[in-house]
């Protein structure tokens, strides 16, 4: 069985089969909407749905599974290349304790096979219970016979305090990708804001070193969050990026230790005090899931257009989906 899709105030229209999830059936139409988790939990695919007489409900569409025929109006619409997507066994290359809490896990792909994917999408991890793990590749794309992530650990997480220990170099993990909408807009000749957390690092590398070997020569600007130095994991590169004039580097703690002489507070509001106005910025926000919804609101009442908000925010996604 097969219902129609109509998006509101448009002539787009695609089937979605029984079972399929909305957001799913526009992805193999070939119509990219707004999205991250896939799970229910970040709010970035909601849109309204229509009931018969015409008045709109609040749903997330990587979770509406239609039983009938509908109108829809998501936040954006937008014709793409149909996404093929990869499922395969990547080998266990190397794995690096950069931090207290974070690995760098590089994973080689089997050979012949290459990682298609725009530089800031994620994966999905899947794991013998049947759950999947999303993480953000952090190398650029053109480096495809691998991927990097960069895995933060939860206490008691199932892959990243579990899994991940046990793993052997020569092991084996299954993965699914490429996935997300964070990824680098290139229609636009805006200065870029990075804003990112923790992990959220990971993505913000893979754009920024795609950049650099493409030359793209936009003005990029990246605050990177902490609590401690010590959590700036990769801070070395961060600040060969500022040496060689790539990227403007703003570290900032929230828990600054003795001697530390730079920017301490939130880091989306180190953003706010360079920036009172950011109505001619794009932003690219990553990490802590309270961190891109805060900076979501305040940048938008900053000045910042609302579609120049780009984000992933990393939500824990093992936990059933709503129905
Ligand atoms: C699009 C996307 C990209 C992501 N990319 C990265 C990445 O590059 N690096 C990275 O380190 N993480 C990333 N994450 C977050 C990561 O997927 C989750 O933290 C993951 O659930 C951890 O799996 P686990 O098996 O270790 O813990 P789980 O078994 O999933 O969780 C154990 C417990 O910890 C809680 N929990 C798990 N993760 C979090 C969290 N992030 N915040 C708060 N509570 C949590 C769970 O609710 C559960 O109670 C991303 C998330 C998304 C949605
Ligand atoms: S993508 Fe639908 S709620 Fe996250």
């Amino acid at each position: 069985m097969s219902y129609r899709i109509d998006v509101a105030n448009s002539d787009i229209s695609f089937p979605c089969e029984d079972g399929e999830t909305v957001l799913e059936a526009a992805e193999r139409a070939g119509f990219a909407v707004p999205y991250s988790c896939r799970k229910g939990v970040c709010s970035e695919c909601a849109g309204d749905v229509f009931d018969s007489e015409g008045v709109p409900e609040r749903a997330l569409l990587c979770c509406l599974r239609p039983c009938a025929d509908a109108t829809i109006a998501p936040r954006k619409i937008e014709k793409r290349e149909r996404i093929v997507r990869k499922k395969v066994d990547a080998l266990v290359f190397r794995k690096t304790e950069v931090s207290a809490d974070v690995t760098v896990l590089q994973l080689r792909l089997p050979t012949g096979v290459r990682a298609k994917f725009r530089a800031g999408q994620y994966l999905q991890i899947h794991l013998d219970d049947g759950t999947v793990r999303n993480y953000s590749m952090a190398n650029p794309p053109h480096q495809s016979d691998s991927v990097h992530l960069h895995v933060r650990r939860v206490p008691g997480g199932r892959f990243s305090d579990g899994v991940l220990k046990e793993l052997a170099i020569g092991g084996k993990l299954r993965i699914e990708l490429p996935y997300g909408e964070f990824f680098f807009r290139e229609n636009s000749e805006k200065p870029v804001i990075f804003v990112a957390t923790g992990t959220g690092f990971a993505p913000v590398k893979s754009i920024v070193e795609d950049a650099i070997r493409r030359q793209l020569g936009r003005p990029l600007k990246l605050y990177w969050g902490t609590r401690h130095r010590r959590d700036l994991y990769l801070a070395d590169l961060a600040e060969k990026w500022q040496e060689e004039g790539r990227v403007e580097f703003i570290p900032i703690l929230s828990n600054p230790h003795d001697g530390w002489t730079g920017r301490s507070g939130l880091v989306h509001l180190a953003v706010l005090e360079d920036h009172p106005s950011l109505a001619s910025h794009q932003v690219y926000a990553c990490g802590n899931p309270a961190m891109t919804a805060t900076a979501r609101e305040s940048f938008i009442q900053a000045g910042l257009p609302a579609e120049e908000f780009f984000c992933d925010a990393f939500f824990s996604t093992s936990e059933p989906a709503p129905l």
